[in-house]
């Protein structure tokens, strides 16, 4: 299979030292009389994990879309490495950013294997008609990207498994996939949107691993979660967005400190909960997952002894 040298060197993608990966400034999304994000500025340096936290409905995947091109924000400039970013999804991964989804999207009747692939398309050269023709170049090709993607798998701990259908992995493993999908693309900034949410508190550790791991390689990371121990453990920085403005940013210790991100946790919650119909479907999901797997995640036990953690938790859980 691989060998370890291969996990430990510089990803394709990885941005130079020391440099702004990413540059929004001024974001705006409205949908027609809301405006879920509002004047949102935020930057990621190379070698940096930043932290994007906030209550349900504060518009942290809305921003996401905004910076991935699925939207084009209503204000607003996003830059990657200085360069202004078109709005069209796959322009933007070929530029270097890649993504996972908070509903899981893999392809569920392809291979673990096969998922890695399909998020390689937008790296392999080989065009249309060399696919058609199968001449000497597209074998090649499809030889070198069966190797990265199975370097990836072992580099996210799903190489055995690398036949398996994804609808038979577990849920923790589905979210590897996707991680180990985005990573596929070669990006130099890699874009979460809550990775754990759903796990045991063993997987949440392990992602953890992971994301250090994805950020010694050289890539950027940004990412969502509701789980604030995840997040003050891993993040160099936080931005926490309220109704979707941002309220704070700074590093674990003064966003922690910042009484208006207590209150703004502890707050009632919205009326009109925009996040319910998603945990529903995260939910749906976890008790789909552990059908297969026997595994059945578990919610509802409290992934935390920490009693402050644990009330920020509860976030998700409504
Ligand atoms: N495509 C859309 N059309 C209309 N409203 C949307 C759309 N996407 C998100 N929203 C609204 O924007 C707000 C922010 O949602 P979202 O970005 O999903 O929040 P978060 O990820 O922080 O939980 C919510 O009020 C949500 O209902
Ligand atoms: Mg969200």
């Amino acid at each position: 299979m691989t060998t370890d040298t291969t996990t430990q060197g510089n990803a394709p993608g990885a941005t130079t030292p020391g440099r702004t990966v990413l540059d929004a400034r001024g974001v705006t999304m409205r949908f027609g009389g809301l405006t879920a994000v509002r004047g949102v500025d935020l930057t990621v340096n190379s070698g940096e994990i930043v932290g994007l936290i906030g209550p349900n409905g504060a518009g942290k995947t809305t921003f996401f879309n905004c910076l991935t091109g699925l939207y084009t924000p209503t204000e607003g400039e996003v830059r990657y490495q200085g360069q202004l970013l078109p709005p069209k999804s796959f322009k933007v991964t070929a530029a270097g950013i890649a993504r996972t989804f908070q509903n899981i999207r893999l392809f569920a009747n392809m291979t673990v294997l096969e998922n890695v692939l399909v998020g390689r398309h937008t790296r392999t050269k080989e065009g249309f008609w060399s696919a058609v023709l199968r001449g000497p170049g597209f074998h090649r090709a499809e030889k070198a990207s069966r190797a990265r993607a199975m370097e990836l798998l072992d580099f996210v701990g799903l190489a055995a498994k690398a036949d398996h259908l994804a609808r038979n992995l577990p849920y923790g493993e589905q979210r590897k996939l996707e991680i180990a999908r985005a990573l596929a693309s070669e990006p130099g900034l890699l874009l979460l949107d809550e990775p754990t949410a759903g796990m045991n508190p063993q997987e949440t550790r392990a992602t953890e691993e992971l994301v250090f791991a994805i950020r010694d390689q050289g890539i950027a990371v940004l990412v969502i979660e509701h789980d604030m121990r995840f997040i003050f453990n891993l993040c160099d920085r936080v931005a926490v967005l309220v109704q979707g403005e941002k309220l704070v940013e700074g590093d674990s210790a003064t966003v922690q400190g910042d009484d208006r991100v207590v209150a703004a946790y502890l707050g009632e919650p919205l009326d009109n909960d925009p996040g319910a119909a998603e945990a529903a479907e995260v939910e749906a999901a976890e008790a789909h997952a552990g059908t297969h797997a026997g595994t059945p995640a578990d919610p509802g036990t409290p992934a935390d002894p920490d009693p402050a953690a644990g009330q920020q938790n509860k976030e998700t859980d409504r």
